[in-house]
């Protein structure tokens, strides 16, 4: 048979109804005898029969929901570990997750989300910095779908999950104060959106209540949001003179590190690092990194909870749920001596 054998065709073969395959097919079929049972089965094998996912969900009144996950780029282990918490409620709770990721590309990011209102998405997990709430409205208005907003910590509408950058940035400073170091360095990114701005704000307040200095025009230097971003960055973070920097995230502060080890400046001797995110690659570089811990597996659990509660309840309570950051010691920092 060349087209493709649904499961009418194998009814019909088979003589019996769609229900009976479906339930046979699906191991709730005791009640028929062992005789259509397994002419049922072998022409399943027969004709290599796959079932269709929404045919069997319509046949077997189950109610399977499809969410939408948009991430910016799901290569970054931040969005990875995010997508790892989606589905494991995905699988406790019988969700079809469908990821889409938009490698940092707003027109892309666009695109996608288009795409999945075409589609019949239950759904969405939003994360995506730069997209602004009004963009999301304008492409989800022709349908009435739900969706949650991640790593969006600064919007006033829409339900979310969340954390606290402006705390991260202060855990940040705060460890580095404690550790004695007096001239320090942001390094930012050329895109920067809310919650680097967040980050960096919380960062500055507290070096200033501490009597430090701390000028954005000359202590912050930006550069792409990427290992490489970190890595091309070196040079000019070992020309800065500071003793302590503040990544904008972890990915950041891996390729800054093999840039100053490749510059010979040693890490935490010669200059301190700290990132923010605490992905797991953070326990295997060398020195492992300090960083600020956002809870980014629990995060990717606690925004499809929240969206499945919207699905299955159709309540439009646009819940924001809060989630903690700290700081986490580990080798890229210590304490400051004058040379
Ligand atoms: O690459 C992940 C980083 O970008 C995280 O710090 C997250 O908050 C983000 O916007």
């Amino acid at each position: 048979m060349g087209k493709k054998v649904t499961i009418r065709d194998i009814a019909s073969m088979a003589g019996v109804s769609v229900t009976t395959v479906s339930q046979v097919l699906n191991g709730k079929g005791k009640r028929f005898s062992k005789s259509t049972r397994e002419k049922i089965l072998k022409l399943r094998d027969q004709y290599q029969y796959v079932p269709d996912f929404h045919a069997r969900s319509l046949i077997m009144k189950e109610n399977i929901n499809t969410i939408g996950v948009l991430v910016p780029n799901v290569s970054e282990p931040f969005f990875g570990t995010f997508v790892e918490g989606v589905q494991q409620v995905a699988r406790e709770e019988k969700l079809i997750p469908l990821i889409f990721s938009a490698n940092r590309d707003p027109k892309l990011e666009k695109e996608y989300l288009e795409q999945m209102v075409e589609r019949s998405i239950d759904g969405l997990i939003i994360a995506s910095a730069r997209m602004t709430t009004e963009m999301i409205n304008q492409a989800l208005i022709r349908r009435d779908i739900p969706y949650i907003l991640f790593d969006r910590n600064y919007d006033q509408e829409g339900a979310r999950v969340q954390t606290d950058d402006y705390h991260g940035g202060q855990l940040a400073a705060k460890h580095l104060v404690d550790l004695g170091h007096q001239k320090f360095l942001f390094l930012g990114v050329n895109n920067i959106t809310e919650n680097f701005k967040q980050r960096l704000a919380g960062f500055k307040d507290v070096l200033e209540e501490n009597g430090r200095q701390f000028d954005e025009d000359k202590d912050v230097l930006r550069t792409d949001l990427s290992r490489l971003g970190g890595y091309h960055a070196a040079k000019a973070v070992a020309q800065s003179g500071a003793t302590a920097v503040f990544t904008a995230n972890d990915d950041v502060a891996m390729g800054l590190l093999r840039g100053l080890r490749e510059l010979n400046i040693r890490v935490p001797e010669d200059i301190s690092v700290i990132g923010y995110d605490d992905i797991a690659l953070d326990e295997y570089v060398y020195p492992r990194l300090t960083t600020i811990h956002q809870p980014i597996f629990d995060l990717g659990i606690g925004a499809t909870k929240i969206l499945l509660d919207r699905i299955n309840n159709n309540n439009d309570h646009e819940k924001v749920e809060k989630f903690p950051v700290r700081l986490v010691k580990r080798e890229s920092t210590a304490p400051y001596h004058m040379v």
